[in-house]
């Protein structure tokens, strides 16, 4: 298993947070220690403020990978951004499987940090729903829901890049995202170094400020595992704390990222104070976070089920196949992503939905079978997309 992380290696050569996060989940599952080495690991990318970011650089791979550290310049060998906050569910889960208190006693008073600055930061108006400020952030890079704040930020004058596209080296420019995607990347990127990594003052001035529904649903089901772990460490006042804030954002997920005209769950669009109407595979994510009434829970199964929708072939494409911008084979715009499978299960159960959930689990492990560990895959053909020897594909084999 860990030969696997490894090989990974040309394409992300660096340590990323909601990647880390699945690998210490599996790695849990065959050698318990590495699982908490994976967790300790990506702690120690940690600022003393409690902020975790996307991605801790390996200084050795400075040359393999852009934007590199010289690029983000934040003071810290790291990304001045984040990802979906899985951490404290893959502590919640190591620590199931391994029962070592010491260990969560050594990780919880970093991930109260974590959490608080996470509300304190990304949840401006304190309602519960946690925002987003650069498409990396919610781990879906160039899901069709960014096209419009990005084609706004290119529509003015901005300061173009001389944009360096390691990713090319080894994955097919069909299968990632194009060069004005990157454009916007990287214009954020400068936009936040300008702000000297000032949180506080990179969501006011970000034009990009997005409550995406993975982001959330991963929050809200996050905040009720730390306070799970609170609760089993004797903290409390923590635990009644998280559960609160896992209630507040449940609550808010529901009353303003579901549309009950289309029967989805979309992200928002906080700048401009509107819902982004377009189906990815993130609107099912309020499943896992247990968000949905039973009653919204079937409207939302009639959408994954449909064969013209999101039921392809080979699993669950990651946008609507009868949206505009569905593109079978690229990254995030119609590909099959077996993590997304593997929450999706998770979500799938808790409704009831138990042999919808064991065929996401029998698809995925078809998948690898077919195809190998591969980033992710074609909807139609099964055929591997994007990186060779991905990490998280392997969460197949548990599934
Ligand atoms: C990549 O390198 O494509 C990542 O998703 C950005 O963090």
């Amino acid at each position: 298993m860990v030969l696997l992380f490894l090989l990974t290696y040309d394409q992300y050569p660096h340590q990323w947070l909601w990647d880390s996060c699945f690998h210490a989940m599996i790695l849990a599952n065959y050698s318990v220690n590495h699982a908490k080495d994976e967790i300790r690991a990506l702690l120690s990318s940690q600022w003393n403020d409690g902020f975790i970011p996307h991605i801790g650089f390996d200084p050795a791979q400075e040359t393999n990978y852009k934007p590199n550290s010289s690029d983000w310049v934040t003071g810290h060998l790291s990304s001045g951004i984040t990802q979906p906050p899985l951490l404290a569910t893959a502590v919640r889960y190591v620590y199931q499987k391994s029962n070592d208190k010491a260990f969560l006693l050594e990780v919880l008073p970093s991930l109260f940090k974590y959490h608080l600055w996470i509300k304190e930061n990304r949840d401006l108006n304190d309602d519960g729903l946690a925002v987003i400020v650069h498409p990396w952030e919610s781990g879906m890079d160039n899901s069709p829901i960014f096209d419009s704040l990005r084609n706004e930020y290119l529509s003015y004058s901005y300061p173009k890049f001389k944009i360096i596209r390691t990713d090319l080296n080894h994955v097919n420019q069909t299968q990632r995202p194009k060069d004005n995607d990157y454009q916007f990347y990287w214009g954020l990127v400068n936009l936040f170094k300008k702000l000297n990594w000032d949180h506080k003052q990179i969501v006011q001035e970000s034009p990009f400020v997005v409550a995406d529904t993975l982001f959330n649903s991963i929050w809200a089901k996050a905040n009720e595992d730390l306070s799970c772990l609170a609760n089993e460490a004797g903290f409390k006042n923590e635990a009644s704390l998280f559960q609160r804030l896992a209630s507040q954002t449940k609550e808010a997920v529901r009353k303003t990222l579901w549309s009950p005209d289309d029967n989805f769950f979309y992200s928002y669009d906080v700048k401009n104070k509107k819902q982004i109407p377009i189906k990815i595979s993130g609107g099912f994510m309020p499943l896992y976070a247990g968000v949905p009434s039973q009653e919204m829970a079937e409207k939302l199964i009639e959408h994954l089920t449909n064969k013209k929708e999101f039921w392809s072939n080979y699993g669950i494409t990651s946008v609507s196949m009868d949206e505009a911008s569905f593109n079978p084979e690229c990254y995030w715009r119609g590909p099959v992503w077996i993590n997304i499978h593997g929450l999706l299960a998770i979500g799938l159960n808790n409704y009831g939905y138990d042999d919808i959930a064991k065929s996401l689990g029998s698809i995925s492990k078809k998948l690898v079978q077919k195809s190998g560990y591969r980033e992710n895959y074609h909807p139609f053909t099964g055929d591997g997309l994007g990186a060779k020897n991905f990490g998280w594909s392997t969460l197949a084999d548990i599934m």
